[in-house]
């Protein structure tokens, strides 16, 4: 674990942003407090967390309220999100978790699924040379060794305070006595039945047993998940990485034409990582190094933003608009280009892409009245699906977590297990698939990301901590593939530059561009034509659509000792619970 040595002497600004309403918060400090997306943050004094499911918000902060610390109290919203957002949350996933204590201490740990032993190069190939039948992305083949439990059990041995079994217990009881069917869940289960239908355990899951659609309002029990769940409750990793667990997952594996065996998931490794460790303003930026993109290129976009004046330019206005896109252009080319899992890639130029010099040069480069070109290489940029889960956590201490972790698609490959009750995700579909292929219409071959036994596949999942002289003030990320870099980055300087609060920050409409193809996403509200003419003026192409990623956020007002949090209400059943 690292700790920073933060210059004493800065000019800090002030973003308390309680004001009056704290008076009439003070009054109802000890009630439990949530809220459901929106503009205003929820209030607390004793701790916060932000996440998908209402659910599973509760459940971390039961465990605030038993004494957990923020490693606690992430650890049992992991486990209860596999069982209320299963679109996410998961045992069969992988994921990244940032960590910044109240003392200055912070760390961070890579759960990224890995490819099998025995995966190669080609594998997804044909004699033609073309991927098979979307095998990276659909059936057995698709699936990583799942990273998750070991990253839970690696995080809590290090820092958990609270048993492990008292963690793992309350997703266990809300597997078992069942949870009410949301309208997100009901929609989900029904959206993706097709896919489900194609495995029967997976549509014994999720369709009654008559073969129907959950309605609004059923109970849903997940038996076979709490079975798994108590196997992990008593025996820690091993409880899914040997054992009963372990085979039956290699004989369901071995069933349906998948490479993993009992020595992959023996063999299955979370690393407790240096993070990235950025500078932005008067602030610190703490985020996930590789096998994740998104500490990397945050920091770079932060580094080039740096030189403008952003609150002048104005919020959402078309030159600020402007400017990010031409930040997110060049960190996307460069994320493209060098980044991989760093166990594969030893000469990551990493100390380049992040220093302020090369942000410096990257900026000289941008034109205020047109926009850059992407062209370069032809470095395309391959799909990534919109469903993954962020949390953030604050504890009373003010000690914080920022954990993403994600099974790729909604339902990640859509496999429950025989007899495991529990969904295994499609990542392999984050390397590049053809070796040596990139171009235009979004396929990518770089040497970094190729795929190799035992190698994580590059992510963009960003979960951020940003820091004030050595102590921790707030926490997002976000779901949404390749845009969670994006969304992130909007989110913070939403807070740091135009003075939002973290509802407003998260809340706010945001834009996505990522080098190639070249063209912006606007998402549908919250942005004026005026605006967007203005900008497109400049020569940039637009495509105006839907909503961008799910960012749940905490932030400890340490001036008035409030904690805030904010769900966002783009989607599912997302919300900050503090008490
Ligand atoms: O690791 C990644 O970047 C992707 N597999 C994440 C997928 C994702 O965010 C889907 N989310 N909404």
């Amino acid at each position: 674990m690292k700790t920073r040595n933060y210059p004493s002497n800065r000019n800090v600004k002030n973003h308390s942003v309680c004001g009056i309403l704290l008076f009439t918060l003070s009054i109802i400090q000890f009630s439990l407090l949530q809220a459901e997306g929106g503009r205003t943050p929820v209030y607390a004094r004793h701790g916060m967390v932000s996440s998908a499911s209402r659910l599973a918000s509760e459940v971390g902060v039961e465990v605030l309220g038993n004494g957990g610390n923020a490693v606690d109290a992430a650890v049992a919203t992991a486990f209860a999100l596999a069982v209320t957002w299963p679109t996410a949350g998961n045992i069969g996933g992988g994921g990244f978790l940032v960590y910044h204590s109240d003392t200055g201490e912070f760390t961070s740990f890579d759960f990224r699924e890995r490819a099998p032993l025995a995966a190669t190069e080609r594998m997804y190939l044909g004699l033609d040379g073309q991927i098979v039948d979307d095998s990276n992305h659909s059936g057995p083949l698709a699936v990583g060794v799942p990273g998750t439990v070991a990253g839970l059990w690696l995080t809590h041995q290090r820092l958990g305070s609270l048993p492990w079994s008292e963690l793992v217990e309350p997703a266990i009881k809300l597997a078992r006595e069942g949870i009410p069917i949301t309208y997100a869940l009901q929609t989900g289960f029904v959206r993706n039945a097709d896919r489900f239908r194609q495995y029967p355990a997976s549509a014994r899951k999720f369709l009654r047993s008559d073969g129907s659609f959950f309605m609004l309002g059923d109970t849903w029990f997940q038996p076979m998940l709490a079975h798994t769940l108590e196997l992990i409750r008593d025996n820690g990793a091993d409880g899914f990485y040997r054992g009963e667990n372990a085979q039956r997952f290699v004989h369901y594996m071995a069933s349906i034409g998948g490479l993993i065996t009992e020595e992959d998931l023996d063999r299955y490794e979370a690393i407790e990582r240096e993070p990235i460790l950025g500078s932005y303003r008067e602030y610190d930026i703490i985020s996930m190094p590789p096998p994740s993109s998104g500490g990397v290129a945050l920091v770079q976009m932060l580094n080039i933003l740096e030189g403008y004046d952003l609150a002048a330019l104005g919020h959402n206005s078309a030159d600020y608009l402007h400017v990010l896109t031409e930040a997110m252009r060049r960190a996307y080319a460069d994320r493209a280009q060098h980044l991989g899992d760093p166990d594969f890639n030893e000469a990551m130029p990493l100390e380049r892409l992040l220093s302020k010099d090369y942000a410096a040069q990257l900026r000289a480069g941008i034109d205020m009245a047109q926009k850059s070109e992407s062209s370069s290489q032809q470095i395309g940029q391959p799909y990534e699906s919109e469903e993954t889960t962020h949390f953030s956590v604050v504890d009373g201490e003010g000690n914080i977590v920022s954990m993403t972790y994600t099974l790729e698609y909604g339902y990640g490959s859509a496999i429950v297990v025989e007899g495991g009750g529990y969904l295994l995700n499609n990542e392999l579909g984050d390397f590049n698939a053809v070796p040596g292929l990139t171009d235009e219409e979004g396929s990518i071959g770089t040497a970094p990301n190729l795929i190799a036994p035992g190698k994580r596949p590059l992510s963009s999942m960003t979960p951020t901590i940003v820091a004030q002289d050595g102590r921790p003030i707030f926490a997002a990320g976000s779901p949404g593939g390749r845009t969670i870099i994006n969304t992130t980055l909007q989110i913070i300087l939403n807070i740091i530059d135009h003075g939002f609060n973290i509802a407003e920050a998260i809340e706010a409409g945001r834009i996505h561009h990522q080098w190639l193809p070249d063209l912006t996403n606007v998402e549908t509200l919250g942005f004026s034509q005026d605006t967007l003419n203005l900008y497109k003026s400049k020569g940039h192409a637009i495509s105006q659509q839907g909503s961008q990623g799910a960012a749940m956020g905490v932030y400890y007002d340490r001036d008035s000792g409030y904690f805030l949090g904010a769900s966002d209400s783009r989607r599912g059943d997302a919300a900050a619970v503090g008490y």
